[in-house]
Order: structure tokens, then sequence, then C-alpha cells
């Protein structure tokens, strides 16, 4: 299976046929894994964020009722949503330069960690924020961010973008505001440069 690189998923998402394009099934890569519970658990928390718990076992419970997840279509969807977010990201000025200069090698690692990581914030079942399809480690939020000089402004544009597509992916805003916490919890581990404003200026360029 080809991996993806980021032009094919701007393109998938430009053509309005993401799902179609990547294929569903194509990077569940992980679905016998065990489930990150005890240990494992703090690992997991480890591996994502020095302050910020994200995700559990995929488990229903008494609380929350079934994952999210599973509510909205399982796996293929967190692709879904995450191929989408790629394709905001090139087309948004004010952050596009961090994405579009990765190789297409760091762009599927990203692709595939983030995957990985909604996936587990949406509590997909027995999915654990690990390895990418290569089997390369994906990273906590300090190390993987670290040196690229992301502001305060980059972070909330990326959530903005978020935000857009998960409402055009059908997410109701009430479950977007039950998961915000665990992403905006990462803020504190992405953001390096407490400069104002957007890192990289929007020109008459546009993105990329
Ligand atoms: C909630 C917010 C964010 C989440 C959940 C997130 C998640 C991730 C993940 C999972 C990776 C891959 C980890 C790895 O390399 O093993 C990554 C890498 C990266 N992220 Fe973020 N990120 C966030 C915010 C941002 C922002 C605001 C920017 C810039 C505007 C950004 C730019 C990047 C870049 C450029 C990489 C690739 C670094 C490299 O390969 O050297 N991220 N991010």
């Amino acid at each position: 299976m080809e991996r993806p690189t980021w032009k094919r998923i701007a393109g998938a998402v430009v053509a309005t046929a993401v799902a179609s394009l990547i294929g569903v099934g194509c990077y569940i890569d992980n679905p016998n894994a065990a489930k990150p519970t005890g240990a494992d658990a703090g690992a997991y928390a480890d591996a994502t964020s020095d302050s910020a718990t994200v995700g559990d076992s995929g488990e229903p419970d008494a609380d929350r009722g079934p994952p999210l997840c599973t509510k909205y279509g399982g796996y293929a969807t967190m692709e879904k949503v995450v191929a989408d977010l790629f394709g905001a990201l090139v087309a948004d000025c004010r952050v596009s330069r961090f994405f579009t200069g990765l190789t297409p090698e760091r762009q599927a690692h990203l692709y595939d960690c983030l995957v990985k990581q909604v996936a587990v914030v949406m509590r997909c079942p027995d999915i654990r924020y690990d390895v990418d399809n290569a089997g390369a480690e994906c990273r906590d939020m300090k190390t993987s961010h670290k040196g690229l000089s992301i502001r305060g402004a980059d972070f909330d544009a990326l959530v903005q973008d978020l935000v857009v597509v998960l409402q055009k992916d059908g997410v109701a805003q009430a479950d977007i505001d039950s998961i915000a916490p665990s992403l905006l919890g990462l803020r504190g581990d992405i953001v390096t440069n407490s400069a104002p404003g957007n890192a990289r200026v929007c020109d008459a360029g546009g993105g990329g």
C-alpha cells in the first residue's frame, strides 16, 4: 500500500473524495493492540503530553456512553477528519508553511500519528498512540514540536481549522466541546514562542 503524501492527502480533500481515495481500512494498522490500561495508560499519556492526559480504552462507560469514535463511523472517520484537517492546514496561510515544508516522509508520519491521536481522543477501541504505519514511534508533543517556534496564534489557528473540519464532518458541537479540553490541554507543550500574532505571515499569495 502506497503511503500517503501531503499532496495526495490535500489533493484528495480538494477533490472532496478523501475517504474513498485514501481507502477505508488502509491505515487501520493497530486494531488488536493491547488496551492502554495500567502502566500502558501512563505510557500513553507520557507519549502525547507532559501535562495532559487524553483518550482511554474506548470502552463504553456509564457516564459517557459509547465512544465518539463508534458514534461517528469508526477509525475510517478519524482518517477522514485528519485528511480534511491537512487539507485545511495547507490552505490556511497562517500556518501552511509549517506543514508544506515537511518531507513526504515526515508528512506521512505526522498524518499516521495524528490519526491515532484523534482516534484515542475519540476513544476508538483498541487504538493506541504508539507508532506510525512504518513502525516509527509517535513522539510526545513537547519533543515533536520542539524548535518549531509555534506561537499561541498558530495553535489557535490549527484548533479553529480542526473545529471547522469536525463540524463539516458531522460531529455535533456538544461532542466537539467534550473533546476540546484534551486538545487544548496540549497547548503548553506545543507553543514555545510567546510572541504575538502568527509566526508565518499571510501574503498576497495565500496558502502554501
Ligand atoms: C492540538 C494541537 C496539535 C496536535 C494534537 C498535534 C499533533 C501532532 C502529532 C501527533 C505530530 C507527530 C508526532 C511525531 O512527530 O512523532 C505532530 C507533529 C508536527 N506538528 Fe503538531 N500538533 C498540534 C499543533 C500543532 C501546531 C499548532 C503546529 C503549527 C502551526 C504543528 C506543527 C507540527 C509539525 C510541523 C509537525 C512535524 C514535526 C516534525 O516532523 O519534525 N502542530 N503534531
